[in-house]
């Protein structure tokens, strides 16, 4: 069952009923303010932190689920009846109703007691405000008295102490009614700078700052005393509840049209030049008001909307392609690419199910998201990896975190999370694929922060890899730590208390329990290594590192192979994991697709063996789960994997985030009928069809979706922020289309469907735009270029000379 459709031309998802299995949400804001929006306008608003800067309240997991958000009451004065035109809070029928998601925007229409409301939401380039532009219809033959109440309810700045340190913060709310514009300062008083406006295009009939005024005592959002009454009180909020609502009265005649815009935003001022008059408590409103008064006239709103368009078009041009298949165009060229520039902005900070207030930046995280979105934001990639960069350990190791605000490694997780450093050499490596700016490597970078301890970025690379090496076990595979890609595979943490963490209480030396997955992931980085000295023309790191990959591979043969497949660990006893040897977690699906990415048993028959062993023993119509036999109980020596109920997270979900390597792996062994079936069954928009199962968004990829085991198999949670985009994004356009950027050019190396005819692309690659057509001339995968009408040798197109600007390449394959 459906809840709405795609529209391709427009970029948008539409939702047709408000009813959606769980809200259905979208992000506002692309640089520093952001806020998340559900299809009936829940959602809140922050300045860079979602927890430190939080501009509006959202209580997560409420009943109903969805509150707090964007809200407009409509009332009809003539009889007193008033509604919410999208849908929530008051949920009386709406005659119709659709919800477009865009990109960077939301817009929601409704009809009710034939009034038309469409608000569209968006927040400017540039800007730290977001902007609620709605549009009012009378679709009457006769006029109507519309009274139209605004609705926000601020948040105490740090969303966590907003929540839990009630006995202070009901004592600390002030606010300004100033020019009809709503101020909220709470703490402005003292150490903050900062301040939030709320402000409204048309003469006010009234206002309300304070909650309780607003809703009335014991009454919710669903009907607030204000709107049934038509009046707002005009309360100051002193302490308490601060809100900001307006209150317009609108005449409109039959077939009559109003604009009314309201924005909201986070203003800053100089620390010196916080009050006017400057020894008053009066907000300073200089800077601010040019800025409400710019955005409160329609042309500019709309001149924003169309920059924010150009924005998006502009991204979104780097990568485009036509295959025949619908669910592949829609989710390449529009919303897998949209979801990883989310996850840049993003990190795992903030969603419907990640609270805001929880994790930093995973070190991880961040460099596997690089991969999503480096093609798109070149520039802040390099940031973002130089950044991450200088968090690293001077032995090599990684804060598992680190915080966007500071830039600084997170002292509370610390770190010991073996997989993390190698990570970054992925990162690097993608970065200089795609631009070709072998710059970076020069770049002086601290390691912990600290000024002085500057390296080439080249040396932390090296630094990354020698780390692995220095810890190795009883079986020469790399020692495991806290854990590895896998959180929750916890071998050193033997967690015996409830509350106590699974990662951070180590209560065991670490010397014993040795990681495959890091072995093969080291396998992989470690080529990359010798491809990237080999360019820096070092030749003694390019031999070791090539040794280095050898060895490694050797040791994974001899102690991390199983006969059919890849082992996983070997434990703090010394007992393998992953093994047919074990009653449960006898098969992992990690190290098949990271071994077989980095190249082990492609040639010899091994890598196919294992693949087939994860379509026997780990596939399932909704994708593949992440190990089998599930943990039935909780095994003390495992840790959190086994702490989740059978089916779901780590413990045989169906961890979307791995499925990619799967498929990068089945292309490998050029099985491109497998390879796209495993991407279909966890494509969001094929998975549209059966909403009602899969319950999340379908234009998004979950971090989830329940496995065989659980009584929900085919239910998917946590959507939005995961490493799943970015890898997809990289199995589909990479490994499956084939068009990946190399250290030397851009390659072309499809391995598609058999049934696929061909496929057509246009790739935006260091200044060049390359169109792409890819024909299929036989069976199988073998390609021949053709570039400008000349045939080229090999899978890549050499660089063309500087004045190219566009290249004509097609491909044919199966020759
Ligand atoms: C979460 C974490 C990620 C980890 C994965 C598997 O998505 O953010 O770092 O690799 O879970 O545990
Ligand atoms: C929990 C989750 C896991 C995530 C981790 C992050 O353990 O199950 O997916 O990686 O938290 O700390």
């Amino acid at each position: 069952m459906k809840y709405g459709h795609f529209d391709d031309a427009a970029r948008e998802y539409v939702v047709t009923r408000p009813d959606t299995p769980l809200p259905w949400i979208n992000y506002l804001g692309c640089e520093a303010y952001f806020g998340l929006i559900s299809n009936t306008a829940g959602g809140y608003s922050f300045y860079k932190d979602a927890r430190l800067r939080r501009l509006t309240r959202y209580r997560y997991n409420n009943a109903p689920y969805d509150i707090g958000g964007r809200y407009i009451y409509l009332r009809d004065n003539a009889d007193g009846k008033f509604w919410s035109p999208s849908w929530m809070p008051v949920r009386s029928a709406l005659d119709e109703y659709t919800c477009r998601h865009g990109m960077g925007y939301t817009i929601i229409r409704s009809v009710s007691h034939q009034i038309e409301a469409e608000t569209r939401y968006f927040v400017p380039m540039g800007e730290n405000l977001e902007i609620w532009e709605l549009t009012l219809t009378n679709l009457r033959e006769k006029t109507a008295d519309i009274s139209v109440f605004s609705a926000v309810e601020f948040c105490l700045w740090d969303a966590l102490d907003d929540s839990t340190n009630i006995q202070r913060n009901f004592s600390t709310g002030q606010m300004e009614f100033v020019e009809e514009v709503i101020y909220h300062k709470t703490e402005y008083r003292e150490r903050r700078d900062h301040f939030a406006y709320f402000a409204c295009s048309e003469k006010l009939a009234g206002f309300d700052t304070q909650r309780e005024a607003f809703l009335g005592a014991y009454r919710g959002w669903d009907s607030p005393a204000v709107v049934e009454a038509g009046e707002s009180t005009d309360s100051i909020a002193h302490g308490w509840q601060p809100i900001g609502s307006h209150h317009v009265k609108v005449h409109l005649k039959a077939g009559e049209s109003i604009k009314v815009i309201f924005i909201l935003g986070y203003q800053e001022n100089l620390k010196d030049a916080k009050f006017d008059p400057p020894d008053s408590q009066t907000i300073n409103k200089k800077t601010v008001k040019p800025i409400i008064a710019k955005y409160l006239q329609p042309k500019n709103v709309e001149a924003a909307f169309s920059a924010l368009r150009d924005y998006w078009d502009e991204l979104l041009g780097k990568l485009q392609v036509n295959t025949p298949d619908e669910h592949t165009n829609r989710m390449v060229n529009v919303w897998n690419a949209y979801q990883c520039m989310i996850t840049f902005n993003m990190s795992r900070s903030a969603s419907y199910f990640e609270s805001g207030i929880g994790r930093g930046m995973g070190y991880r995280d961040s460099n596997q998201d690089l991969l999503g979105f480096v093609h798109m934001i070149p520039e802040r990639a390099r940031e973002r990896i130089l950044d991450l960069a200088a968090t690293q350990l001077k032995n090599g190791g990684a804060y598992h975190q680190f915080q966007p605000l500071t830039k600084r490694g997170n002292n509370d997780v610390g770190s010991g999370f073996n997989d993390d450093p190698a990570w970054l050499v992925l990162a690097v490596a993608a970065y200089l694929k795609e631009t070709g700016d072998w710059t970076i490597l020069d770049a002086p970078v601290q390691y912990e922060n600290e000024a002085g301890s500057e390296t080439p970025l080249y040396e932390h690379l090296q630094r990354s890899l020698q780390y692995t090496i220095d810890r190795l076990g009883p079986n020469d595979l790399p020692l495991i730590g806290r854990a590895d890609w896998n959180d929750c595979l916890n071998l050193n943490c033997f967690s015996d208390t409830p509350g106590q963490s699974f990662q951070t209480t180590t209560n065991k030396d670490g010397k014993v329990a040795e990681s495959v997955f890091i072995a093969g992931l080291y396998v992989l980085v470690t080529k990359e290594m010798a491809e990237i000295a080999r360019h820096c023309q070092d030749g003694r790191e390019t031999a070791k590192m090539l040794r280095a990959a050898e060895q490694m591979e050797e040791t994974i043969w001899k102690s991390g192979w199983d006969g059919e497949w890849f082992r996983r660990a070997y434990d703090d006893f010394g007992h393998v994991l992953g093994s047919k040897e074990n009653k449960e977690g006898q098969i992992f699906i990690e190290p098949q697709g990271i071994c077989i990415w980095a190249g082990l048993g492609v040639e010899d028959g091994r890598a196919q063996k294992a693949l087939d062993s994860v379509a026997l023993y780990l596939a399932t119509p909704h994708g593949i789960v992440l190990q089998q036999p599930a943990f039935s109980q909780y095994y003390l020596h495992l840790g959190e994997i086994s702490s989740y109920p059978p089916g779901y997270k780590e413990n045989a979900g169906i961890f979307c985030h791995t499925n990619p390597w799967i498929m990068i792996a089945e292309t490998k062994i050029g099985r491109g009928d497998r390879a796209f079936d495993y991407y279909m069954r966890i494509n969001p928009s094929k998975r549209e069809d059966i909403s009602e199962l899969h319950k999340c968004e379908p234009y998004v990829y979950p971090q989830m979706i329940a496995g065989k085991d659980a009584p929900t198999h085919g239910e998917a949670k946590n959507s939005w922020l995961s490493g799943t985009a970015a890898m997809n994004f990289v199995a589909i356009t990479q490994s499956i289309l084939g068009i990946q950027p190399q250290f030397d050019g851009l390659e072309i190396k499809p391995v598609i469907p058999s049934s696929w005819k061909g496929f057509e692309a246009v790739r935006l690659f260091r200044g060049v735009r390359y169109e792409i057509s890819v024909s299929r001339k036989g069976v199988g995968n073998n390609v021949s270029l053709v570039v400008e009408g000349k045939s080229v040798q090999g899978t890549i197109i050499p660089l063309p000379a500087r004045n190219v600007k566009t290249l004509k390449v097609s491909a044919f394959i199966g020759l």
